[in-house]
């Protein structure tokens, strides 16, 4: 096989719908506030015993069940995640076991809100060198854990959710070249301070400035090592950081009026390694981008790093 692609998508969000008018009551900020500099009108925050395993393996249940493959057909699970406190046994290892995975290689990925296509691309390359047919990848989020509840300029921006692809080898490659890096220089700009307790960080203007002036060429390099002009895209799916960062970044790529853009973080708010599988997989859900369609995934913090590749949709 001489590449892979995505066969199926699968997502979990918790139950409770934090809004920004119930944020008010919390810290000092305001509705209008959150709207106008974020897009996020809510944001869905897990129970205290719903853990990031919990999540993943919702998400990861309904990507293998829509696949039509069995439990034993995968042999990778990787979990993409910054959230987890528990790291032994991993997330993937606690997936594997509840959806009865016999036999897999499972193991945790962080790298921050690029974990989940940079999870996409490492799975993509084992599949294509023959250590697996099918892998489950997965970006799965507590990050109400690491909010700080008394910070209104963090605490506002975060949820928690996953969402999870099967994907497996194929003769096409259909899912492209994965364009990605990052700026250690610019470490601390995303951070989880104080690893025993930690709590969720940034220097949002700088970030802000990072994401739309430098991100869009590098967007726009998974495109060309795709062979697609962006104007051949059917979709976006970009991290759901900051609707403005989403505006701005794809504005800057020039593409066609009709391409689909997610806007899940006016629901969802940021969910880390979880904001382009849960998008995406709503995206396919609804029916807004249907089969065979191009799409690009493209993610960034902290790091500072980024990733993202074209797929075609299941
Ligand atoms: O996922 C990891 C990658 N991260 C990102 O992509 C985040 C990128 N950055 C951002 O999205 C934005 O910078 C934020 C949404 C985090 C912040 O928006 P901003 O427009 O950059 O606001 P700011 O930090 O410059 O703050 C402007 C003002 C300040 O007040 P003063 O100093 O001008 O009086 C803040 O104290 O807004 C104030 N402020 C708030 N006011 C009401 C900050 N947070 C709030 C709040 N409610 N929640």
């Amino acid at each position: 096989m001489s590449g892979s692609r995505v066969v199926a998508l699968g997502h979990h969000q918790p139950e409770r719908v934090l809004t920004n008018a119930d944020l008010e009551k919390m810290v000092d900020t305001d509705d209008a506030w959150i709207r106008q500099r974020t897009g996020i009108a809510t944001r869905r925050i897990a129970s205290a015993d719903e853990s990031v395993a919990d999540m993943a393996a919702a998400a990861a249940a309904k990507a293998l069940a829509a696949s039509g493959l069995s439990p034993a057909d995968i042999g990778q699970v990787t979990v993409a995640t910054c959230s987890a406190i528990d790291r032994c046994p991993s997330i993937a290892a606690q997936v594997a076991n509840r959806l009865q995975i016999p036999a897999a290689v499972c193991f945790d990925l962080n790298n921050a809100c690029a974990g989940f296509c940079t999870a996409l691309a490492t799975a993509d390359h084992a599949l294509r060198a023959g250590a697996a047919r099918h892998a489950l990848v997965i970006g799965a989020e507590k990050m109400s854990d690491l909010a700080d509840w008394t910070d209104r300029s963090s605490c506002i921006l975060l949820g928690d959710g996953a969402g999870a692809a099967v994907i497996s080898a194929s003769d096409d490659a259909l899912i492209g070249p994965v364009a990605w890096g990052s700026d250690p220089t610019r470490n601390n700009a995303v951070r989880l301070v104080d690893a025993w307790q930690p709590r969720f960080a940034q220097e949002g203007q700088a970030v802000f400035r990072w994401a739309t002036s430098e991100l869009p060429a590098i967007a726009a390099q998974a495109c060309e090592r795709a062979g697609i002009a962006t104007t051949d895209l059917a979709g976006v799916v970009t991290h759901q950081a900051n609707l403005r960062i989403i505006e701005a970044l794809t504005r800057k790529l020039k593409l066609r009026d009709d391409v689909v853009i997610a806007r899940d973080v006016v629901e969802s708010g940021n969910t880390s390694a979880a904001s382009v599988p849960l998008a995406l997989s709503k995206l396919v859900e609804r029916g807004e981008l249907p089969s065979g369609r191009p799409v690009l995934l493209f993610a960034f913090g902290g790091g500072l790093s980024w990733a993202g590749q074209v797929i075609t949709t299941p």
